[in-house]
């Protein structure tokens, strides 16, 4: 029942406080074109929310449907990427686009399976518009979410050596509906809330249930490992 009151607190908490983004539709409404979750998901990845947001216009501009993008010129889509940094994901990008033009007709495949098997999407991708775009039952871990589960349980081992119990972690809290909610949830109060430095407990819809919260210092979560010796 931890598991499900932290679902629900979060769900509940989101419904009021998620963040209007341009790739989001607002909570508990029906989810968004599995293309503009799929862009920005990949966006996403090693660029902040800010830096992202226009590009992610631009490219719906330009380029509103995979298939208008799996005809884009290599060199163009290039260009276009060019600030964002991490070119292979522009590579990944153009390759995945053009087997979903070419080999499923224009759709992405609506399960976290299908998704994976596409050339140049990862796992994080896959189970992020699986749950954000098709509504399955994916467990989505990026670094926010990894920060505020290592907190809701304190997992005191360290990164690297704790990352296969805070994914068994996140799979224990993620609920059977609305896991696409959910995943934007944890991400949302982990960039606005549950903090790197100073997670803003006091006002956390999930503090009754954090096992860092109640120590002395919830930020030491999720422990590093100690430096080596020189
Ligand atoms: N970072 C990665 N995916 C995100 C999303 N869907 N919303 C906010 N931040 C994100
Ligand atoms: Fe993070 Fe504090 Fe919320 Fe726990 S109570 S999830 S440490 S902000």
């Amino acid at each position: 029942p931890i598991a499900a009151s932290i679902a629900a607190d979060l769900l509940a908490w989101y419904d009021v406080h998620a963040r209007a983004l341009p790739w989001r539709a607002p909570p508990g409404t029906p989810p968004p074109d599995p293309y503009r979750v799929w862009l920005s998901e990949v966006m996403l990845q090693q660029t902040t929310v800010a830096a992202v947001k226009p590009y992610f216009r631009a490219f719906l501009d330009r380029w509103p449907t995979v298939e208008a993008l799996a005809a884009a010129e290599d060199a163009d889509l290039m260009a276009a990427w060019a600030g964002l940094g991490y070119y292979a994901r522009a590579r990944n990008l153009l390759a995945c686009a053009r087997a979903v033009a070419r080999d499923h007709g224009g759709r992405f495949p609506d399960t976290e399976a299908g998704l994976r098997a596409l050339p140049g999407l990862g796992a994080y991708t896959a189970a992020a518009v699986a749950a954000i775009a098709f509504g399955r039952r994916a467990v989505v871990v990026d670094a926010n979410v990894e920060r505020v589960v290592a907190r809701l349980f304190a997992i005191a081992e360290p990164l690297p050596a704790a990352r296969p119990a805070i994914r068994a972690a996140a799979d224990r809290i993620t609920p059977e509906a609305r896991a696409g909610d959910f995943a934007q949830a944890m991400m949302d109060l982990g960039s606005g809330i549950c903090t790197t430095r100073n997670p803003a407990c006091a006002i956390c819809p999930l503090r009754p249930n954090c096992a860092a919260a109640a120590t002395a210092d919830p930020a030491r979560f999720p422990v590093k490992a100690a430096k080596k010796p020189k």
